[in-house]
Parts: structure tokens; C-alpha cells; sequence
């Protein structure tokens, strides 16, 4: 009688264990499919947000560019209004650069990669009229805002970096308004 007890004993002790592995497995299975889901969705942010990054290089060189290449009666005002808004599309860009690396991923760094992310196209050679220079970077700013509009309406935003989007939406209208103060 004893002996029964005992083997049954050892029996459900064996089916304890099993259980308990089966447990652990599908906790692992369950953690690293929210684990998959969370990194897919991570790297679905941080695309966007150096297709930003690239686009905002871009429009830092043209600013660099027309703060150097601009001519005409209002040279001087508009030199310096350009180097205003380099400056501080400099300061943009690197924000957006530690936000990534906030996100434990990799900016974009290197000319090669923000020409191959960039949507805001160089015109290269062209000497353009004080005021065609004003539009176009008026066309960059509002191309940069529509780009973060859409990453904010994505819905796949962490609460820091829908803030730090905010912010950064709200730089880009502050100089497009300013850009287009200076349109005559
Ligand atoms: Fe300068």
C-alpha cells in the first residue's frame, strides 16, 4: 500500500516539473514575441525620424548655402537671418540625433547616408534670387512638418518622443513663419 503511495507520489511530483517547464517555455515564447513586436515597432520609429534627421541635414546645407550665396540690396539681413536659422537647424539636428540614441539605435551619420534618406532635394550650381531662396527653404521646413505629422499620427510614438516631436514641429512652423516674414 505503501509502495502505491509512493509511486504515485513520484508520479505527480514528475508531472509538477513538467509543468513548470511548460510554464517557463511559454513565458520565454510569450516575452520574446512582445520583445519581437516592441523591436519591430522601435526600428519602424527610428526610420522615420532619420528620414527627418537626413531631411534636416539637407536643409542645413541649403541655409549654409544661401546665407553664403545670397546677393542684392537686402544681403546683409538675410546673411545673417540664414545664419540664425543654420545655427539653429544645427541644434535640431543633433537633438534628433540623441533622441535616436535614446532609442538605443543609430543616426544617420555620414553624407553618403543622409543623401540616400533625404526627401528634400539640392538643387547644386543654381544661384537663385533672394526671395526663391526664401521659398525653398519655406518648401523644406513645411516638407520636414508633414514628415513629423505623420510620425506622430502613426501611432507607434513613446511618450518621450512624442514630446521631443512636438517641440521640434513647433521649431520648424516658428521658421517657416519667420521665412515667410521676410518673403516680399
Ligand atoms: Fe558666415
Amino acid at each position: 500500500m505503501r509502495e502505491i503511495r509512493d509511486a504515485e507520489q513520484k508520479r505527480s511530483l514528475k508531472q509538477k516539473d513538467k509543468d513548470s517547464v511548460r510554464m517557463t517555455m511559454d513565458q520565454a515564447l510569450h516575452e520574446n514575441l512582445v520583445k519581437d513586436k516592441k523591436s519591430d515597432s522601435n526600428q519602424a520609429l527610428v526610420d522615420r525620424l532619420n528620414h527627418i534627421l537626413a531631411n534636416e541635414f539637407t536643409l542645413f546645407t541649403k541655409t549654409l548655402n544661401y546665407h553664403w550665396n545670397v546677393t542684392g540690396p537686402r544681403f546683409h539681413s538675410l546673411h545673417e537671418f540664414f545664419e540664425a536659422q543654420y545655427r539653429e537647424l544645427l541644434e535640431l539636428m543633433d537633438t534628433m540625433a540623441e533622441r535616436i540614441r535614446i532609442l538605443d539605435e543609430s543616426p544617420v551619420s555620414t553624407l553618403r547616408e543622409m543623401r540616400s534618406d533625404n526627401t528634400i532635394i539640392e538643387t547644386p550650381g543654381k544661384f537663385l534670387s533672394a526671395d526663391k531662396m526664401i521659398n525653398d527653404l519655406l518648401a523644406g521646413h513645411m516638407e520636414i512638418q508633414r514628415q513629423i505629422q505623420d510620425t506622430l499620427d502613426s501611432g507607434n510614438v513613446d511618450s518621450g518622443t512624442d514630446d521631443f516631436l512636438v517641440a521640434t514641429l513647433k521649431a520648424h512652423q516658428k521658421n517657416s513663419w519667420m521665412l515667410k516674414s521676410h518673403l516680399t
